[in-house]
């Protein structure tokens, strides 16, 4: 399990407490959801590359580290990913943002494919995909094989909350891929749903129930 970051920092974690309440409202929910990937884009960024340069400040010359290497993409997996992308985008603003479009048959629980937009140079990007709820796996993991397909080579998942299986199937399928979550919880019940997660991240998003 060394691919996979579970992040305890107590201000990571009091949000998520804020967001398992089932009588967190929607506006609360997609703002604190935003406010989790912004603290955990903090952390997954770490290992960017910088380079030294010389600049001037109004007082005289400093040697400071700049960004460097290469470019980045933001690829939610929709439509609750969608959900995590302002939150990214306010620390790697310059990432551009592709979308894949996957739901979950709610009988087999299989990833149903549905859209798939990507900027036209994501081979050479690395990429965050961001989902919050990571269970069976199947959608991350499909996810990751179409990025991959189109020649990706470095992907990160960045997702909220995370059962075991669906850790297992992910770093099973893709053992390259680092998995970075808030909370790593007991088990599916029988919908396929986190037990105790947060309900239908989805749902709970855009206020479709
Ligand atoms: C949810 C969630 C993940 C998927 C996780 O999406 O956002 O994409 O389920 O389940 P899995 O790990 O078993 O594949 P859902 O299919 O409910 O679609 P939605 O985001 O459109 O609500
Ligand atoms: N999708 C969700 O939105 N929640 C779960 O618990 C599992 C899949």
């Amino acid at each position: 399990m060394s691919n996979v970051h579970i992040f305890d920092h107590p201000l990571i974690q009091h949000k998520l407490a804020i967001i398992r309440r089932k009588e967190t409202g929607v506006k609360e929910f997609r703002e604190i959801v935003g406010e989790i990937a912004m603290l955990m884009c903090y952390d997954a960024t770490r290992d960017l590359n910088t380079v030294e340069v010389e600049i001037e400040t109004p007082v005289g010359k400093a040697t400071v580290r700049e960004l460097s290497g290469k470019k980045l993409a933001v690829v939610p997996i929709l439509r609750a990913g969608l959900g995590m992308v302002d939150g990214m985008l306010a620390l790697i603003p310059s990432a551009k943002v592709g979308h894949v479009g996957l739901y979950r048959d709610p009988e087999t629980l299989e990833p149903v494919d549905y859209y798939c937009k990507l900027p036209p140079d994501i081979e050479e990007r690395d990429v965050f995909i961001v989902d919050p709820m990571l269970a069976t796996g199947g959608s991350a993991s499909a996810a990751i094989g179409f990025l991959k397909q189109r020649g990706v080579k470095n992907l990160k998942l960045m997702c909220i909350i995370a059962a075991p299986e669906g850790v297992k199937r992910v770093t099973e399928d893709h053992p390259d891929v680092e998995v970075f979550c808030a909370a790593l919880d007991k088990q599916l019940n029988d919908h396929g749903y986190i037990v105790p997660g947060l309900g239908d991240a989805g749902d709970r998003i855009f206020g479709t129930k």
